[in-house]
């Protein structure tokens, strides 16, 4: 891993994870792609199993992520196309897939590739002065880091197509209302501490069942209600065998704080 491309910081169980291109308004190269796939693959650094939580942030106030690097792309042939769309791919799969939560902080441009790398985030967290929108049909493509699936389940079909046909910018506050983004902060401070207070919250109750919550909602989507609660019964029944749920339940009866084992 080199410290160029992606800028690591952590503190009190949090990992930050900062795209720093800021030349190329943080663009997703093959470059930063396979250096997050590495990183994501894990075990997260320090030390894996400290980290409680992930914030993801691009360099600089200008943007988050201004897309795929369209440089890149204009020369690619089809077979490099479908590689590229893959290596995306991946890299917000393993992202979602992470057993952490992980807060997309976005100021700035968040755009194609950048607003599908927040989407696969568990929430987003942005300033006033965040744009989001997937304007890959003004280039003649479409969004292919699961844009095109990603956008509906969290806004809905009728405010993804739009966006997505359009190619329209939103800002921060229309974000937030149509449900990409779950708050909006002033400065990029107040965003990047909250986003660590949020972190820490959830960092007191039992890892193991925040996890199991994580892949039951991840796993519901696109399955049949059916199939969905059937994932979610076997994440409950799962908690019957952990320590987290043991000491958890224990801990209000005895009417103390909880200290999880975390497994
Ligand atoms: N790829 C490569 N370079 C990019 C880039 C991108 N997505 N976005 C910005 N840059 C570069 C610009 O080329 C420019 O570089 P130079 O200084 O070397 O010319 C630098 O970043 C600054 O950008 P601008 O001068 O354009 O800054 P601006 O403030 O005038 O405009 C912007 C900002 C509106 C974000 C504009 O840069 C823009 O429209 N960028 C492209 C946004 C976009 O279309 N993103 C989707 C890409 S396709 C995609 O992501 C496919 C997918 O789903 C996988």
């Amino acid at each position: 891993m080199t410290d160029k491309t992606l800028l690591l910081s952590h503190d009190r169980g949090v990992l930050t994870i900062t795209v720093n291109r800021p030349d190329a308004l943080n663009a997703l190269n093959r470059e930063v792609l396979t250096e997050l796939g590495i990183l994501l693959e894990g075990p997260l650094p320090p030390n894996g199993s400290d980290i409680r939580g992930v914030i993801l942030t691009g360099a600089g106030e200008r943007a988050f992520v201004a897309g795929a690097d369209i440089r890149e792309m204009s020369v690619m042939t089809p077979d490099e196309g479908e590689a590229f769309g893959a290596l995306g791919q991946r890299v917000t799969r393993l992202l979602e897939e992470l057993p952490v939560p992980v807060i997309a902080c976005v100021s700035g441009y968040a755009l194609g590739g950048g607003c599908e790398l927040a989407m696969a985030a568990d929430f987003v967290y942005a300033t006033g002065s965040a744009v989001f929108g997937q304007p890959e049909v003004s280039l003649g493509l479409i969004p292919g880091f699961g844009g095109c699936v990603r956008l509906h389940h969290r806004v809905g079909p009728g405010w993804a197509k739009e966006l997505i046909y359009t190619g329209r910018r939103i800002d921060a506050v229309e974000a937030r209302r149509i449900g990409l983004v779950n708050r909006v902060f002033d400065t990029r401070e107040e965003m990047l501490d909250s986003a660590a207070a949020t972190l820490a919250e959830i960092a007191t109750r039992s890892p193991v069942a925040v996890a199991l919550c994580k892949s039951a909602i991840g796993d519901s989507v696109g399955r049949t209600t059916a199939d969905a609660l059937a994932v979610e019964k076997a994440a409950f029944r799962k908690t019957f065998t952990t320590g987290d749920m043991r000491e958890g339940t224990a801990a209000f009866l005895a009417k103390r704080p909880p200290s999880f084992p975390g497994r």
